[in-house]
């Protein structure tokens, strides 16, 4: 993986490891471990642990100080606080569903990567103000899916993009043969009933399969 000089991440890196970068929902900070584990040998490492649960950034801490193959990163971070937080568990990089400049600002003094979500050309142009080309486009599918970024790509030639919201494993390819698609998020890596169960081999499996969407 690409770093730059001062071993950081940049968004590039984190969008360029993979094809996909799950979106993961997690209720129980025991389960952190053993699913970062089955991610990264299923040959997916950039792991975005969302904020949405009280155990989020007890799951991320587990993860970075447990699975040192993995990279765990925050995603729905929808304010500063929030990238503070993510990056004191040891978040290295952050996803957002939206842009604001406190975010944009905050990942920037934290040294976060981030994808700051958006859906249209005039959020695009407010994520490009703040200096950010590598967005999160969401949610995909409801936002006008491959065709809108294939339109998107006139205008906005210089920005790449992760889509994520309603991208399966069906349907990935169509992202990312675009070529302003470096990857695409979601959730069908990390089913909530494997989770639930343990099922840590179904999620190993999942991971290889979108890992080999790419190459
Ligand atoms: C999200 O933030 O929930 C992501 O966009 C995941 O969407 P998905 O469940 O449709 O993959």
């Amino acid at each position: 993986m690409a770093v730059t000089p001062d071993g950081m991440l940049t968004a590039l890196d984190v969008m360029q490891d993979a094809a996909v970068i799950p979106v993961i929902v997690l209720d129980d900070v025991a389960q952190a471990v053993p699913l970062a584990r089955a991610l990264v040998g299923g040959g997916i490492r950039m792991l975005e642990v969302t904020m949405r649960t009280p155990a989020a950034l007890a799951c991320i801490e587990a993860i970075a100080a447990e699975v040192p193959a993995a990279v765990p990163g925050a995603g729905t971070v929808r304010s500063a606080a929030d990238a503070q937080a993510a990056a004191a568990a040891g978040a290295r990089f952050a996803v957002s569903p939206g842009y604001t400049p406190a975010i944009g600002q905050a990942c920037r003094e934290l040294g976060l990567p981030l994808l700051p979500g958006v859906a249209t050309g005039s959020e695009i142009l407010q994520a490009q103000e703040g200096g950010w080309t590598e967005l999160k486009f969401f949610p995909a599918l409801q936002a006008g899916g491959a065709a809108m970024l294939k339109a998107l790509s006139g205008p906005f030639h210089d920005v790449r993009f992760c889509p994520t919201g309603g991208v399966t494993a069906a349907n990935a390819r169509d992202f990312l043969s675009l070529p302003n698609v470096v990857c695409v998020g979601g959730s069908w890596l990390t089913p909530a009933d494997a989770v639930k169960a343990g099922d840590w081999d179904r999620i190993a499996q999942l991971a290889r399969e979108a890992a080999a969407l790419r190459g």
